[in-house]
């Protein structure tokens, strides 16, 4: 600590940049966030991508300052000044975050403070697609295989009164179960095990203290990590009795999907996939959301390609045997425009609208590909939630 007449000398905070810093981060000094200070506007620009994460964390901690209501009683919608798009509302307190014991090997953000990933930042702007070695598409089948049985379980929990919580409790024992860690619980500080994004959710729902309703959508989104691979996959399930209009949605999502997938074959460009699912989503009056693409996936959990699923996109890259990546189309029931929730994560559509969605991990192979997160016909479950 400085005292009195001392002359306080910061340095920049850029790594490996000890020049002395007076220039102060305009946003830091609004929300509050003490230090951050630059030499430079171009070491401030150059830290920017993981600078940034320091005010989505200084923000996420004030929205979860729980206001009390006027008889001192905690209120469950946290933001009661925000203006939500749609009905839903989030119930919080959220249960603090799941433990991994250390026998389970987790990804290099697992630990992180902010959740960032080193890996992936490391090859962030690359395009350049890896193709897998044998024996790294085999770790790719098994971590795959695990995910899918993850969402069984979840999937199986799905009915009127079940909290997305509750869910997201079983996700993380059934992730534990395998020797996996929940790809999500972290990942620039997700405080969940899974996603779970209900009616007008896009994705990145947070599981919460909300029972499911009848007639809600639900999407679970589960993605895990084994033997140093990450496996991702995603479905939409009905809560009890839903409207012709949902049911709609839901099937639709799920033939865009499946339509993108059959197109999957060497020599095809990413940039195509995008086209067959438009085409199919506009036939039916949906649109296509735009801020969230599928992704490369294996030691890194996001990584190129990025494949938009809307038309005429200028994705990089052609197919090549031994690529892995998903393709996970959200589809909406109004405008496809989206805005997220205070606590940075949860993306709603604009309109209030319901929004569907479904994942798959694909294997490029030499005449097509491997869907490598399909449900297996003998999994030992005696019946699925899911309806499709
Ligand atoms: N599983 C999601 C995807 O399909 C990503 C979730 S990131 C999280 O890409 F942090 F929100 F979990
Ligand atoms: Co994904
Ligand atoms: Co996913």
């Amino acid at each position: 600590m400085a005292s009195d007449g001392e002359v306080v000398r910061r340095v920049c905070e850029t790594d490996g940049c000890d020049k002395e810093a007076r220039l102060q981060c305009p946003i830091c000094i609004k929300l509050g966030i003490q230090g951050s200070f630059f030499c430079s506007q171009e070491c401030f620009k150059g830290s920017w991508s993981t600078h940034k994460l320091l005010h989505k964390k200084a923000k996420n901690e004030k929205s979860k300052e729980s206001p009390k209501s006027e008889k001192g009683e905690m209120n469950t919608d946290p933001w009661p000044g925000y203006r939500y798009t749609g009905k839903l509302r989030p119930h919080y307190p959220l249960t603090s975050m799941r433990a991994v014991p250390s026998y389970i090997q987790g990804p290099d953000y697992a630990d992180h403070p902010l959740g960032v990933s080193e890996s992936e930042q490391s090859l962030k702007g690359t395009s350049q697609i890896k193709i897998l070695p044998p024996e790294d598409i085999e770790a790719m089948r098994v971590v795959c295989r695990l995910a899918r049985e993850v969402l069984d379980v979840a999937s199986m929990m799905v009915r009127p009164g079940v909290t997305t919580e509750e869910i997201d409790h079983a996700v993380h024992m059934a992730c534990l179960a395998r020797n996996c860690y929940p790809s999500p619980l972290n990942y620039y500080n997700f405080p969940k095990s899974c996603c779970t994004s209900v009616n007008e959710v896009i994705c990145h729902g947070i599981p919460d203290a909300r029972p499911l309703q009848d007639g809600d959508i639900v999407n679970i989104d589960i993605t895990v990590y084994h033997n140093g691979f990450h496996g991702d996959l995603n479905e939409t399930f009905f809560v009890g009795e839903v409207d012709e209009g949902s049911k709609r949605l839901v099937q639709t999502t799920y033939e865009c999907l499946m339509q993108a997938i059959d197109a999957v074959k060497p020599g095809v460009r990413y940039r195509e996939l995008g086209n067959i699912i438009q085409k199919h989503a506009h036939a039916n009056g949906f649109s296509v959301v735009r801020s969230y693409c599928g992704h490369g996936i294996h030691r890194l959990f996001h990584t190129a390609p990025n494949v938009p699923h809307y038309a005429k996109n200028k994705a990089v890259g052609v197919m090549k045997p031994g690529h892995v990546f998903t393709i996970e189309p959200m589809i909406c029931d109004g405008a496809w425009h989206d805005e997220t929730w205070p606590d940075s994560w949860t993306a709603v559509t604009k309109d209030g609208k319901r929004s569907a969605q479904f994942e798959h991990t694909l294997l490029v192979t030499e005449t097509g590909c491997e869907i490598l997160t399909r449900r297996l016909e003998d999994n030992g479950h005696p019946y699925f939630a899911s309806q499709l």
